[in-house]
């Protein structure tokens, strides 16, 4: 695909970041900071503007998804926004009956069980989100040349909750069909690959200059049902969104046993939770790649003291590392206090500044 005007110019405004270049591997002035969930959750202006609104309503307004994304950026300067939304978006907008439920997640109406179901499953085109490309195109003005993360929910995260039809802990439903129906299975999986790979590029071509792909609940899984049955289908994800010149992050919780396939899947960034430090996870995932974490988010209810040295201690085991991108091990949490992100923000620049 040839570049859009915006994309050229959002990529050149913002190519000489700190995140981007340590997303390359190159030298950095400090090393950079973003928060995964740092919009919405725990700030104020956020429940403000967010009042009456339900979260999926939210997301499709332009003005109010510029508005809070720019938020964490404008208070707490981080080095990168992320790009406010859900990863059950686009499958609201290919037409599921799906909701966001407050202090459940995500709540599907039908879940997706049989092979009939997989009609209701379409490609998603442009016009399904036209409010991103909206959003985004505002954003981008305002951030200049702080660069924005464009993101999308992985093909196992998105199956699990279209399998159970919510939330679920074990992931039984889903691992029934993985392992009881392997060709129904894959799939699905390919038909979310595609959906999700229609959703990435529409936020690459409006102006992301880079995107992460969460897998959030991968981590259930052995590494040999995560090579067959899901590997290949993030892979597809990552092969389409190749050679637009923006890195490609891959995250997932609990994945240390799955951080050397989930690099091998095409991420050029491993995100790395808190269990697994990042030098040992650099040995995991071998050469040619970044490493984004691993702060425990938990840390962050202790005294200032304390998460400086727990910020110090990740920043120790990241010293060998070509590229690093610091991170929360998982998402900010609603009961955090944004003082005390704000704080580790200096002290990571301060702390790493040449
Ligand atoms: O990172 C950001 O700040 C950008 C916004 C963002 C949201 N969801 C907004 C949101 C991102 C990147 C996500 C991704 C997401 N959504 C993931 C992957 C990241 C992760 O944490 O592992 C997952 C698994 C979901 C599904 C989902 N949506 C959950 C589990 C929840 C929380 C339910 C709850 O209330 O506890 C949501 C809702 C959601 N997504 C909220 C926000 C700000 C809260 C909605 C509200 O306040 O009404």
């Amino acid at each position: 695909d040839s570049p859009t005007g915006q994309q050229t110019k959002q990529q050149s405004r913002t190519h000489d970041s700190a995140f981007l270049k340590a997303c390359r591997r190159e030298p950095v002035p400090h090393t950079p900071v973003w928060f995964m969930r740092q919009a919405g959750r725990s700030l104020p202006e956020y429940l403000k503007v967010r009042e009456g609104i339900p979260m999926l309503e939210s997301c499709m307004r332009p003005e109010l998804v510029t508005e809070i994304t720019l938020q964490p950026v404008r208070r707490h300067k981080v080095d990168a926004a992320i790009y406010f939304s859900d990863i059950v978006v686009p499958l609201k907008a290919i037409g599921l009956d799906l909701d966001i439920k407050p202090g459940v997640g995500p709540v599907v109406a039908d879940p997706i069980r049989t092979r009939a179901d997989l009609d209701r499953l379409r490609d998603l085109t442009p016009d399904d989100v036209h409010y991103v490309t909206e959003a985004i195109g505002m954003l981008t003005e305002e951030l200049g040349d702080t660069p924005l993360i464009g993101f999308a929910g992985a093909p196992f995260t998105l199956a699990s909750y279209l399998v159970e039809g919510g939330p679920s802990r074990s992931h039984e439903r889903t691992k029934a069909m993985m392992y009881g129906d392997p060709q129904l299975w894959a799939d699905l999986l390919d038909r979310l690959a595609g959906i999700t790979s229609a959703f990435l590029k529409v936020q690459i071509e409006a102006g992301a200059s880079a995107v992460q792909l969460f897998d959030s609940w991968v981590g259930a899984l052995a590494p040999a049902d995560y090579r067959r049955s899901v590997l290949p289908a993030s892979a597809k994800v990552f092969d389409a969104v190749a050679g637009h010149g923006v890195p490609r992050i891959h995250f997932g919780v609990g994945t240390g046993e799955l951080l050397g396939l989930m690099g091998e899947a095409g991420a050029d960034v491993v995100g790395v939770d808190w269990r697994v430090p990042l030098d040992e996870a650099a040995r995991r995932v071998g050469p040619g790649k970044a490493l984004q974490g691993n702060l425990d988010p938990a840390v962050l209810f202790a005294s200032t003291e304390v998460v400086e040295a727990k910020a110090d201690e990740v920043l120790a085991a990241a010293k060998g590392l070509e590229g690093h991108v610091f991170n929360l091990g998982h998402g900010v949490m609603p009961s955090m206090d944004p003082d005390a992100l704000t704080r580790l923000v200096a002290h990571v620049h301060e702390r790493t500044a040449v």
